[in-house]
């Protein structure tokens, strides 16, 4: 599937939409994740903390065991939706990276709540996953 800008533009919109739901009480940083599947699935997550810090999950990684744990394990791209432009933290890195098959073009993209938009590949964010 080609994605164009339009395409990114909706995902972008998705992932707002999800950081509505984030429960981020502790750092107040709502964060949106939006997971884009080869077969034109969306799987959208938000961050959700806990008062045990540790406990906390980011958004990226809502969206992505959601998708695995509704059969889906071929993805495109993801986006993020946050206060200021964000990449996923490592954690999130290492878990996409179990899943993505080719990193080279898995793409990254990111919005803040000004309208900036990076993009990134999976490989150029995290190019040495940990496997076993
Ligand atoms: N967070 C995410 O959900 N995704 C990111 O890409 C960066 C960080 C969350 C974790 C925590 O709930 C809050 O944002 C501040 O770190």
């Amino acid at each position: 599937m080609e994605l164009d800008d339009a395409h990114l533009r909706e995902l972008l919109e998705i992932a707002k939409k999800a950081s509505i739901n984030s429960f981020a009480p502790f750092s107040n940083f709502p964060v949106g994740a939006t997971l884009l599947t080869s077969n034109g699935k969306i799987f959208a997550g938000c961050n959700v903390e806990n008062s045990s810090y540790g406990l906390s999950i980011c958004a990226e990684r809502v969206a992505v065991f959601k998708a695995i744990s509704e059969g889906e394990r071929d993805f495109l791209a993801l986006a993020i939706f946050a206060p200021i432009i964000a990449t996923p933290c490592g954690a999130c890195l290492q878990v996409l990276s179990q899943f993505v098959r080719s990193p080279n073009d898995f793409l990254i993209i990111s919005s803040d709540k000004e309208g900036n938009v990076e993009k990134w590949t999976l490989s150029q964010l995290f190019p040495l996953p940990f496997t076993f």
